[in-house]
């Protein structure tokens, strides 16, 4: 499965930044909250972005807010329910609903950039219409390009569209490969906070709470995000998900522990050069600099002050203490269809943790248990890719009930 079109379709032609029309996917969550807070700065500085569409999952009042400040001329929320109500708030403003809402959003009328903050494979369908038309992507959605990275970047390729890195670390890399030959890079460095649980022994979480979970040191973020930063499985997800935009192999891919997160990725070059990108641990740079690259504006966030940092700290991650980091790895090497099917699988699981269904460390044995027994095919093919993300998840969840 050696489909990618490499950082060329990160680093390709870019469009003008301004006037440039953004729709954005998932605005009520915690990326879309900091979209906004980006958005609200390049507006004080005359930077011209219009907000064309903006979409929702249940929180629909929190949609109705932003659409009224934002003026959107489309947005669309989950459930069909929904729409009545909507409408009824927003008469200006088209209403859509559900996945073909999503994906008839992402083919509106002047979107030059889709910022997909979604979370899951909910996201896949809609990179990938967005992308056939053209448009750029601002992509902080990892798990379509954990599930279907080939397929995804192909079609970028192929429509000449652009996928723009917004997950911190894989935007790091991005910025540090600039000007850069990939040729030249010897190894591509994340850095991972080491999550809730950093410093804790596995046997010690067998009784941890979603409460305690959701207990991120250093980031903060959607709920399933932070569970999979306290299994690392995040960390595995973003291995997979930087070896597809910069066409490396898993194994050219490091992970370092480092408590700060001020160090967001390293490049490491063949001359024994490393280039690494440092910041305040907030999203508001990765998608700001999504919106306005290759140039930057001055950005929502202070600079850090080096001196009051002090230190930094690197140690490498124990992968007996965090198996999901290790099964990331083993499902990228495998490849095909091995990590959609871990992907749905981690999907269920943490949903049934965060509803209390089953223990922290069920996450884990649930994800192993679903990729021994899967059957690796192909990943070229979507239909494929969607069958083995739906046999999983059954999986998953048959494995789930005799937990309950
Ligand atoms: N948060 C971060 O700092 C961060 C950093 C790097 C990467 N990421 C990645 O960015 C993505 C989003 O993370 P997040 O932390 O922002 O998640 P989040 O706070 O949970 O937000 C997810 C968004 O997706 C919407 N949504 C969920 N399920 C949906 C569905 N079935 N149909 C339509 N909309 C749906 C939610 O709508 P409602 O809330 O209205 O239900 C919400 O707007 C994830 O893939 C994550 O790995 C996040």
């Amino acid at each position: 499965m050696s489909v990618s079109a490499g950082p060329s379709s990160v680093n390709g032609p870019h469009s003008a930044t301004k006037g440039r029309g953004v729709a954005i996917l998932g605005c009520t969550g915690s990326i879309g909250e900091t979209t906004f807070n980006v958005l609200e700065g390049l507006e004080g500085q005359a930077h011209d972005i219009r907000v064309v569409g903006l979409s929702a999952g249940a929180r629909v009042e929190e949609l109705i807010e932003r659409a009224r400040r934002w003026h959107p001329e489309v947005v669309c929320v989950a459930e069909s329910a929904a729409v009545e109500r909507v409408e009824a708030e927003l008469p200006d403003c088209e209403v859509l609903c559900g996945e073909s809402g999503l994906h008839e959003l992402v083919l509106r009328d002047g979107i030059d950039v889709v910022v997909n903050g979604l979370v899951g494979a909910v996201g896949l369908m809609p990179t990938l219409a967005a992308l056939d038309a053209g448009r750029d992507v601002a992509m902080a959605n990892k798990e379509p390009l954990v599930m279907a990275g080939g397929l995804v970047l192909e079609r970028a390729r192929q429509a000449g569209a652009r996928l723009l890195p917004v997950d911190s670390e894989p935007s790091a890399m991005w910025q540090c490969l600039r000007g850069e030959r990939i040729e030249d890079v010897s190894r591509l460095i994340l850095t991972a906070s080491g999550g809730a649980f950093r410093g804790r022994e596995r046997r010690e979480l067998k009784q941890v709470t979603p409460e305690q979970a959701l207990h991120h040191p250093t980031w903060s973020m959607g709920p399933k995000i932070t569970i999979d930063s306290a299994t690392l499985m995040n960390k595995g997800f973003e291995v997979i998900e930087a070896a597809w935009l910069f066409s490396v192999h898993v194994d050219a891919v490091d992970v370092v522990l480092h408590r700060e997160s001020i160090v967001h990725a390293v490049v490491e070059f063949i001359d024994g050069a490393m280039l690494a990108h440092m910041g305040r641990t907030d999203m508001a740079l990765p998608i700001q600099y999504a919106l306005t690259e290759p140039g930057r504006m001055p950005g929502p966030l202070a600079p850090l002050n080096l001196a009051e940092v002090g230190c930094l700290h690197f140690e490498a991650p124990d992968l007996t203490e965090f198996p999901g980091l290790a099964l990331c790895y083993q499902a990228g090497r495998a490849g095909g269809t091995v990590p959609a099917a871990l992907n749905a699988a981690n999907e269920e699981a943490v949903a049934a943790f965060l509803a209390g269904e089953i223990g922290f460390l069920d996450i884990h044995q649930i994800n192993e248990r679903v990729v021994a027994d899967h059957s690796r095919q192909e990943a070229d093919d979507l239909e494929r890719i969607m069958a083995a993300d739906a046999w999983a998840r059954q999986q998953a969840r048959s494995v789930i009930s005799t937990l309950l």
